[in-house]
Parts: structure tokens; C-alpha cells; sequence
């Protein structure tokens, strides 16, 4: 067994449930995406302090085991890069196992946030993290 942790904040602890899975009873890749695009955009609004940002960019997602009805679906994020109106999330996205608790990596992915003014257009991130 791995001896890795996971990293950074958690930003999302969900059950997947029944109809998030595929025909072969695992969840579907996209559901995991969904929720590590949520849980980082918690990261990047915090960062915006409380302004709009939306999604830009996802780095390439490699799924290195599955998810399964009755696992608890945790992600865990970090800012990684600050740009000029920019912001990455690293999400981890790690399992605990039904019955067993044991604790398995499934996946990560940088998330790329940009700060949006109200026109919809960027806008420099804040100065000043809030505390
Ligand atoms: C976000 C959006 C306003 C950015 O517009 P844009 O014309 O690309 O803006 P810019 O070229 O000024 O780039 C803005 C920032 O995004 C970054 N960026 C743009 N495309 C990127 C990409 N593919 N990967 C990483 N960063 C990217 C730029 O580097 C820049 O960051 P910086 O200011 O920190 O250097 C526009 O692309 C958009 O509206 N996209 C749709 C967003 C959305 O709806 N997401 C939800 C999923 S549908």
C-alpha cells in the first residue's frame, strides 16, 4: 500500500449515489470531474474574494481506480499558480473505501479559474488574500 497522503484543504466530502453510476456499477468519470471542478471553485472564489470566476482550463485527467457506490468521495485542493486575473487548483480526489475505510488516491487535476468582472470579461485577482 501506498504510504501518500493527500494534500491541501478538503473541499468536497460526498456518497455518490445510484445514479451517478455507469452500466458496469462504477460512478462515471464526469461526476468526479464535476466535483473536483466544484470543490476547487471553492478555493478560487475564496481567492476572488467572493467574485465571480469561471472555469478556463482543465489539465489532462488520468483515472487511476474507480469510484463505487458506497465509497466516501473526498477532494482535497490547493492553489498551485496565481496568475494576473488567474488561479490553478491542484484537486486530489481520494476514496474511502465501503467497509474497509481504507483511503485510495482515484485521481487529480489542475483547475484553472479566471476572475470575471460583472461584464463577464477578466479582472486582476484581489491584491490581498483574505485571512
Ligand atoms: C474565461 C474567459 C472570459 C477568458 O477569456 P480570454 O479571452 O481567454 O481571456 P484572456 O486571454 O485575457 O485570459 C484570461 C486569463 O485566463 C488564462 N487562460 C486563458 N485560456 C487559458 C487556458 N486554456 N489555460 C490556462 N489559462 C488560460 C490566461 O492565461 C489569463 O490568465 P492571467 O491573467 O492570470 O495571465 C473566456 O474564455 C470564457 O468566458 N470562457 C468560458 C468560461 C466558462 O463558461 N466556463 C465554464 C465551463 S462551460
Amino acid at each position: 500500500m501506498s504510504d501518500e497522503q493527500p494534500e491541501g484543504e478538503l473541499v468536497v466530502r460526498v456518497q455518490p449515489m445510484p445514479a451517478d453510476l455507469n452500466s458496469a456499477g462504477d460512478v462515471f468519470g464526469g461526476w468526479v470531474m464535476s466535483q473536483m471542478d466544484l470543490g476547487s471553485s471553492v478555493l478560487a472564489v475564496r481567492r476572488a474574494q467572493g467574485g465571480r470566476v469561471a472555469t478556463v482550463a482543465v489539465d489532462a485527467m488520468h483515472f487511476v481506480r474507480p469510484v463505487r457506490v458506497g465509497d466516501l468521495f473526498n477532494c482535497y485542493g490547493r492553489i498551485v499558480r496565481e496568475g494576473r486575473t488567474s488561479v490553478t487548483i491542484r484537486v486530489e480526489a481520494w476514496v474511502e473505501r465501503q467497509g474497509t475505510f481504507d483511503l485510495e488516491k482515484v485521481t487529480q487535476a489542475d483547475f484553472t479559474f479566471v476572475a470575471l468582472d460583472k461584464e463577464g470579461q477578466p479582472t486582476p485577482l484581489p491584491t490581498e488574500s483574505p485571512e
